[in-house]
């Protein structure tokens, strides 16, 4: 028995030394923390149990029979984060690199499917060479297995991903297939195929951080959601985050105290939309005035920068933000916004997360490169993801909403709960000069009947009185109520219920 203990703690020891000392020191001198220092400060303390500490690849070829690290390269288990039930895996690069063996690919879908079975998030702390090369097509079919649990957990429980180093290859999908994926900088890259053989095929010369840091994939791609400057700061923002998501998707997300009241008026927002209608502000003053405490945790603040997304509280509940920002672009919708919004969109409704949505549009953004590309698609998303969605949806129209965006930014035809405007609010179908250049075109030439045009149009449709008298509109808000009136409208909508008719799943236009 004693014997058994022994051996039990130096197979213990063994796996907590990883790929040893060298190999652990190496990673610190690039800036990085390992596998279980990682778990140390994302996980309450200690809250983490560990399971599969002495799991061990299979592997007989290439002499691997002499290299057994028990763990075989992940850190996998269940801890609490702020309390809550939380299953993570943290892989650890000191042992052949973090790469993705049959073993190891089996600890973290043990993991993944006890987390579904209780109900509770999936974080991935990825740091990994990919596919554990001496196993060939066994450690594909685990990376298989993992994207196929990652599918079947998708708006069951949240799962993110927080790439800290390598992540190459088909390992990228399953970041990708999980609802936020955050990155640190100059150490994490992911990319499909490494800078060596972009080189061979396209001729092209391009640094691993060039072609899949976390400064391209959450400012040109829009792969990752956040970047962060080292371990820790990625590590304590994720603690952070996900106090804002449920546990799963039949509960809600916690409620968080807060000393802020909900009829708390802001002044300020009196004067947020500038008289001149083709003057910018910024939105993010809106949503920050709005929230409890001014607390806004924004999400791919430099990818399509033209609408915003992220969570705010308000009396202590979680709730999405989807905002056009007059800033970027006027606020037009593009391909980017599109996406960025309409995937962000169904993580909420997945999650029975309520949303906010703050209009200023202009309208889609017209030109080749757009239609080229395939805005009627990927504008076709977000309003698809707008008109599925069953959660409670509050849109405020602070400005302009013209055209097939005024549609799309969950309008009342939309299933919209609560459509509110500011006294700023302009509804019609395209703007002043536009639109009389169009209907008056015969007076092009008298300067005088086309200003006149201009002013009756306007008169007309530049204020929120049109789609009020319809009721597409159910009430025009003075600036300084707007957080009592969200706050009041979400208390209202708590117990709404809603569900779609039956089917297998919808067809999203992908
Ligand atoms: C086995 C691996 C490995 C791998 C790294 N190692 N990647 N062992 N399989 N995939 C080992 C190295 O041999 C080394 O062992 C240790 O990990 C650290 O690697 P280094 O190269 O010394 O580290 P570094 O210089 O930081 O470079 C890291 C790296 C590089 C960029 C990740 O190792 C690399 O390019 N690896 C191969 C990446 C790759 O092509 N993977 C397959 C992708 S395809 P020692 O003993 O020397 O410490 C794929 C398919 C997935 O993943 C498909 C899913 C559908």
């Amino acid at each position: 028995m004693q014997d058994i203990i022994r051996q039990l703690e130096q197979k213990r020891q063994a796996a907590r030394l990883g790929g040893g000392q060298r190999r652990i020191d190496a990673q610190h001198a690039k800036g990085k923390l390992t596998a279980r220092e990682r778990l140390e400060l994302l996980l309450d303390a200690h809250s983490f149990e560990e399971w599969d500490m002495l799991v061990e690849h299979r592997c007989h070829d290439f002499n691997m029979q002499q290299t057994h690290i028990p763990g075989d390269g992940v850190v996998t288990g269940y801890g609490t984060i702020n309390g809550r039930l939380v299953f993570v895996y943290s892989q650890d690069f000191t042992v052949f690199g973090g790469a993705l063996s049959e073993a190891h690919a089996e600890k973290i879908c043990k993991l993944m499917d006890q987390a579904m079975k209780v109900g509770a998030p999936i974080i991935g702390l990825n740091d990994s060479g990919g596919a554990r090369i001496q196993e060939g097509v066994a450690s594909l079919g685990g990376y298989a297995d993992v994207f196929q649990r990652n599918v079947l957990a998708s708006g069951v429980v949240p799962q993110l991903s927080l790439v800290m180093g390598p992540c190459a290859g088909g390992a990228v999908y399953s970041p990708a297939i999980t609802d936020f994926t955050f990155m640190v900088k100059d150490s994490a890259y992911m990319f499909v195929t490494g800078p060596e053989v972009v080189k061979t095929v396209t001729h092209e010369e391009v640094s691993a951080e060039q072609l899949g840091g976390a400064r391209t994939h959450t400012s040109v791609s829009g792969v990752a959601d956040l970047a962060f400057e080292n371990d820790i700061e990625a590590l304590i923002s994720l603690r952070h985050f996900i106090n804002f998501l449920p546990a799963n998707n039949r509960e809600r997300a916690p409620r968080w105290p807060t000393d802020d009241t909900a009829d708390r008026q802001d002044l300020a927002l009196d004067t947020l939309v500038p008289e001149d209608p083709n003057k910018p502000y910024d939105m993010h003053e809106a949503i920050l005035k709005i929230a409890d405490e001014g607390a806004f945790f924004e999400l791919q603040v430099n990818y399509a920068k033209n609408i915003i997304i992220g969570f705010i509280r308000i009396e202590g509940t979680t709730v999405g933000v989807v905002a056009n920002q007059p800033m970027v672009l006027a606020g037009c919708l593009d391909i980017d916004a599109s996406r960025k919004a309409a995937r962000f969109i169904r993580f909420c409704d997945a999650f029975n997360i309520s949303l906010l949505t703050l209009v200023d549009v202009p309208g889609f953004m017209p030109g080749t490169a757009q239609e080229y590309g395939g805005i009627i698609k990927h504008g076709a998303k977000l309003l698809y993801a707008y008109a599925e969605c069953t959660v409670p949806k509050i849109t405020l129209i602070t400005r302009k909403a013209y055209g097939g965006a005024y549609d799309v930014m969950s309008s009342k035809h939309l299933r919209g709960d609560v459509n509110l405007a500011w006294p700023s609010a302009e509804i019609a179908v395209m703007g002043p000069k536009g639109a009389v250049e169009i209907i008056f075109r015969k007076d092009l030439h008298d300067q005088a009947k086309i200003a006149s045009h201009t002013e009756e149009y306007k008169a007309k449709f530049a204020n929120p009185f049109i789609a009020s008298e319809r009721g597409y509109i159910d009430d025009v808000i003075l600036p300084h109520n707007t957080r009592q009136r969200v706050a009041r409208s979400l208390a209202m909508l708590r117990n709404k219920s809603l569900e779609n008719p039956w089917r297998k799943h919808g067809n999203i236009p992908l």
